[in-house]
């Protein structure tokens, strides 16, 4: 059986005009590079595409996770592409490049990582979700309505391979500490979890029979916390394998039609409901947002990808799209008010020391 590994590395490495969209030097840059990569033989094959202002390289390999070669060709990509930033003026250019040395793998280094090595099935379908203005626990109520609810899955009740349930790998991203919950059986119990993405975040998914193995995998690298100051959103992306015993296509997305509410909106510190858009409108402006995510379909055949089709784009998804900005309108008139801005423990920016600093001569005890 031929081993198969899917990474996605991606970084914001520099935006026209503020954090809208890179510009199309970078891109080809990057994809210059990793396009070496693929005829030196680090790698099978590639595709790069952008999100808002975050570049995707997606790959396949025969190497395994957290391969030093294959992370190295990402990472020296994004350098590459960081120069071209620079030279062209542009907005935070190399903001996602934390660190000067690669030393084996870009976790850590400020680019988010999300991959997994699977054993192809004679048809072996995926989906990789592009998100930007948002964090990695925006895929936690997705992937619940996708792998745990019923009212989302019909193949949950109704196809035997999926009845028996799946397993949710959850990070506690504070404690830096993980846990793996099965459902049905603890779907409670994860929920009181998942219910606080900012904190618990799904990292990867299980299909309980392990010939099947992992269904899906997030990137969870929280780059605020890793740079000890804010220096962008970490802005994320999640691979999720379909058919045959997991979820079908159509169930992987329709877990994207509510649309649900995340944080990550106008310097990372206001709240917008996750807009599902095709590659077209991969181009983020109102208020830096609202926070967006792209599906791209592919097959992958002995590590050859075969795609993508631009999911999100159906009029299926119109009557969404329309909700959401319906959304984003109500939330926006909320302007500097909860729960348009972040509550004061998750905000990014906030100046409310300077003001009690300001204050404290008038400040008195209430009686
Ligand atoms: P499989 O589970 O056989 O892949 O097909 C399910 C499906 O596509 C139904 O819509
Ligand atoms: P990005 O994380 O997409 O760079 O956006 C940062 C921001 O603060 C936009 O207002
Ligand atoms: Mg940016
Ligand atoms: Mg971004």
């Amino acid at each position: 059986m031929v081993k198969t590994t899917i990474t996605v590395i991606k970084a914001d490495i520099g935006s026209v005009a503020g954090h809208v969209m890179p510009h199309e030097d970078v891109i080809k840059t990057v994809e210059e590079h990793v396009s070496k990569g693929a005829s030196e033989g680090v790698i099978i094959d590639y595709r790069v595409f952008h999100v808002g202002d975050d570049i995707f390289i997606l790959m396949t390999h025969d190497k395994g996770t957290d391969n030093p070669d294959v992370h190295g060709l990402a990472w020296e990509a994004f350098k590459k592409g960081a120069e071209v930033a620079k030279e062209l003026g542009l907005y935070a250019a190399g903001q996602d490049l934390l660190k000067d040395a690669f030393s084996g793998n870009v976790r850590g280094m400020g680019p988010g990582v999300a991959e997994m090595e699977i054993e192809e099935r004679p048809a072996e379908p995926f989906v990789v979700f592009g998100a930007d203005k948002t964090e990695p626990g925006a895929f936690n109520l997705p992937l619940f309505k996708i792998f745990a609810d019923p009212f989302n899955t019909a193949g949950l009740v109704i196809d035997p391979r999926l009845h028996v349930g799946f397993k949710f790998e959850v990070y506690d991203i504070i404690e830096n500490k993980r846990v793996i919950m099965s459902t049905p059986e603890e779907m409670y119990d994860l929920l009181a979890l998942i219910g606080h993405p900012g904190r618990y975040v799904i990292k990867r998914v299980y299909h309980k029979n392990e010939k099947l193995g992992i269904a899906a995998v997030v990137s969870t690298e929280k780059l605020n916390f890793i740079a000890g100051k804010y220096v962008g959103k970490d802005d994320p992306v999640a691979i999720v394998r379909a058919q045959s015993g997991f979820p079908a296509v159509g169930e992987i997305l329709e877990a994207f039609t509510i649309p649900h509410i995340v944080s990550g909106f106008m310097r990372g510190s206001h709240r917008g409901p996750l807009v599902p858009v095709p590659l077209r409108y991969a181009k983020v402006s109102r208020f830096d947002g609202p926070p967006r995510v792209v599906a791209l379909g592919f097959n992958v055949k002995n590590g050859r990808l075969i795609g993508p089709v631009d999911l999100f784009d159906d009029v299926a998804f119109d009557e969404v799209r329309r909700r959401a900005l319906m959304i984003t309108d109500i939330l926006r008139a909320h302007g500097p008010f909860e729960p348009e801005v972040l509550p004061l423990e998750e905000m990014e920016y906030t100046t409310l020391p300077k003001v009690l600093e300001a204050l404290k001569d008038r400040r008195e005890n209430i009686e």
